[in-house]
């Protein structure tokens, strides 16, 4: 029988609690995050932090941003525009992937909320995922326009028509929470593009300017990048945009279905 043995550091220790700060007479919220520093040698822990909610805005994000200043500054996590377009404070929040800068605090039932960092990725640190493949496979679906014809003088020109179908999938801000969320990825997350890469590829294999459709899916042909997908659909429910990667996903497929019958 096979015997499998778990990485050392996959053991997760409870690691320290803060209790509120003095002074705190708001509501008082636990947060326990994950923290890791690959770099120490030591195991992953769960910290605990109890803090003021009146202290800070609405926002996930706030009371991280709120820990990091005025708790503990070592906690390590990203973000960038606090407004929900860049994608960089992806993290697992209650459970599921989102953005935390655009989800409440007070979404959450109890007083307690567990954050972890996007799952199985590598841990750059705490809540920082290394996503280097993930951006490789973003480049790898070529997420420009390939043309052939002549330059036009002004500009590639679309109708209003042609330019709707691109509603739904333009959209996609990149923050990885759809393909981290799907089993199909976390097992051949090196061979299987992901919901995120592959939303991106229909969103250039139906632009109507764009001339590079037959090289596109043939770089899609094979028994990974694309029919990895098993229509799980964790993709579809966690992304924070509403954006439906499965659908993109069937659609490539059936473009692939077409151009052999
Ligand atoms: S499709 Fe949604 S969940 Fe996936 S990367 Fe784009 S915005 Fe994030
Ligand atoms: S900080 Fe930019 S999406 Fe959250």
């Amino acid at each position: 029988m096979v015997e499998l043995t778990l990485p050392q550091n996959s053991k997760i220790k409870t690691g320290k609690t803060w209790e509120a700060p003095a002074g705190s007479d708001g509501p008082i919220k636990t947060f326990r995050i994950y923290r890791y520093d690959p770099a120490s040698g030591e195991n992953p822990s769960w910290d605990t932090y109890k803090v003021d909610t009146s202290k800070f805005g609405p926002m996930v994000l706030d009371a991280l941003i709120y820990i990091k200043n005025e708790i503990d500054p070592t906690l390590s996590f990203r973000r960038s525009c606090r407004e929900g377009v860049c994608g960089s404070c992806a993290m697992n929040i209650g459970g599921r992937n989102t953005i935390s800068c655009t989800k409440g605090h007070d979404e959450f039932k109890g007083d307690k909320i567990t954050i972890s960092p996007l799952p199985h990725q590598p841990v750059v640190k705490d809540l920082v995922p290394d996503l280097t493949t993930f951006y490789a496979q973003h480049a790898y679906v070529q997420p420009y326009l390939i043309t052939q014809t002549p330059e036009p003088e002004r500009e590639w020109m679309q109708s209003p028509k042609e330019r709707e179908k691109m509603d739904g999938l333009y959209e996609c801000i990149m923050c990885a929470s759809c393909s981290t969320s799907c089993p199909s990825y976390w097992w051949n997350g090196d061979k299987y593009l992901g919901p995120a890469a592959l939303l991106q590829a229909y969103r250039w294999l139906i632009d109507t300017r764009d001339e590079g459709t037959g090289e596109r899916l043939d770089d899609l042909e094979d028994p990974f990048k694309l029919y990895r997908c098993h229509t799980i659909m964790n993709c579809t429910q966690v992304c924070p945009k509403g954006l439906n990667p499965a659908k993109a996903i069937a659609s490539i497929k059936h473009m692939m279905l077409e151009r052999v019958t």
